[in-house]
């Protein structure tokens, strides 16, 4: 009987070794931009209690009320595989007091959410993000820094074709006055709102904004917009943002419905979305925060920072960049070459080649049709006759030429080319 294999849990996925140089490549422009910017990384763990997110992330969100993978531990312990690092962020800011080593503290993460969200191409149970997050300052600049490290990011990756837009959401009583303002003008077309929307109606009618029903959004073409009611300092905090983000050369939309699934948020509201990767276009989003470190039990502190989706990002990226080659493929015939190879492979890998070879004992041809496959740049091959004339044979394996070169001189060999 043949024994039933065990597939991977539905909107989760294994990223195959064809595949992991490509997050490695972003990782590495994540780890380089993110210093650049003098922010510092910050790990933290995979759980935390479930009351960090419903007071951060908010009780009524999609992601809280229906999405968090969470459970009762042995212990009796309410607790939720992380949905989002910025409640967990500013839990260990809180808790390490970070603050007191300065009053500005800049922190990135590269990690692994779960939502359990309808899996769909671009949206998945077990995901990946980067992120950022500053504390410290209420100022515009630190907004547009936030917004500057995403788009530096998204330039040194080479993804094209991506768009930001922005919104000012306002402080409290900003949002307070609209949320009745908005309730007025969808009163009289209550009865054509969708199940979802009625519910938003009275729990946070903002979220409705964000419709995807195409009547939905007709509808709210006409909607008041939530500029007419920021308080002076909104409005000039808003200004300064834009005006900053012109002088550095950042091209921005301004979105008046622009609103985002989490409760945190005050003030600046920011995504980019790609053209190129479908309905979830969504590759970042972020804003400010000015309240959360005080609601989570904290000094006042002003926060703003940004999330984004790694996976969503890969698939906005051109299939070019997806393209990895080794160096070298070094190609050893007989069991005298065994060793050089080993030699010859370890020389190279030690002055920074990445080198592939023949762990099987295949004969010539099936090493050279490998060496292709891998599209390795260069193909080495040692048999009796190169280890008897110290010398080895070269094959450049893009444009074919085939040449000698002694053993002796193969570093300095590879490192003029
Ligand atoms: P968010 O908008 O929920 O914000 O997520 C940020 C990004 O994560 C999205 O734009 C998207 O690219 C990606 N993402 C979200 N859900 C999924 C999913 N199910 N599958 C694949 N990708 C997904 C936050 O998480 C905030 N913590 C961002 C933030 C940081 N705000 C301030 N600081």
């Amino acid at each position: 009987m043949k024994i039933k294999s065990i597939q991977s849990v539905k909107g989760t996925q294994d990223i195959l070794p064809t595949e992991v140089h490509v997050w490695q490549k972003l990782e590495r422009t994540i780890f380089q931009v993110m210093s650049k910017y003098s922010f510092k990384e910050i790990r933290t763990p995979a759980f935390e209690k479930t009351e960090l997110f419903s007071r951060s992330v908010g009780e009524q969100t999609d992601i809280v009320s229906k999405e968090m993978y969470s459970w009762i531990d042995q212990g009796g312990e309410n607790l939720t595989l992380k949905p989002e690092v910025t409640a967990p962020v500013v839990r260990a800011y809180i808790q390490h007091n970070l603050g007191s080593i300065s009053p500005s503290v800049k922190l990135y993460y590269i990690d692994a959410l779960f939502r359990r969200e309808r899996p769909q191409k671009g949206r998945y149970r077990q995901f990946h993000q980067f992120g950022a997050e500053s504390f410290g300052s209420e100022n515009p600049e630190a907004d547009v820094e936030i917004i500057a490290v995403a788009s530096s990011i998204f330039k040194s990756i080479g993804i094209e074709n991506i768009k930001l837009k922005i919104n000012s959401i306002g402080s409290k009583i900003c949002r307070d006055n609209y949320r009745d303002e908005l309730r007025k003008f969808l009163k009289p077309h209550l009865r054509k709102l969708s199940d979802t929307s009625k519910i938003r109606f009275e729990k946070n009618p903002l979220r409705i904004l964000d419709t995807k029903s195409p009547d939905e959004k007709a509808l709210i073409i006409d909607a008041p917009n939530i500029s007419d009611f920021l308080t002076s300092e909104d409005k000039s905090h808003f200004i300064e943002v834009k005006s900053f983000l012109k002088d550095i050369g950042i091209k921005f939309n301004i979105d008046h419905h622009l609103v985002r699934g989490l409760d945190y948020y005050n003030r600046t509201i920011f995504e980019f979305t790609s053209e190129n990767i479908g309905s979830q276009d969504a590759i970042c989003g972020g804003g400010r925060y000015d309240n959360l470190v005080k609601d989570l039990g904290g000094k006042d502190t002003p926060g703003v920072g940004f999330a984004a989706g790694i996976e969503r990002i890969l698939l906005a990226l051109s299939s070019d960049e997806k393209i990895q080659n080794p160096d070298i493929y070094i190609v050893g015939f007989g069991n005298k070459a065994i060793k050089h190879v080993l030699i010859c492979a370890e020389a190279l890998r030690n002055n920074g080649f990445s080198v592939n070879t023949d762990l099987l004992r295949r004969s010539l041809k099936s090493q050279m049709k490998e060496a292709n496959k891998t599209r390795a740049r260069t193909a080495i091959l040692i048999g009796d006759k190169e280890i008897e004339q110290k010398k080895f044979q070269i094959k450049n394996l893009e444009d074919g030429k085939q040449y000698d070169i002694p053993f002796d001189s193969l570093i300095q060999h590879f490192k003029s080319l």
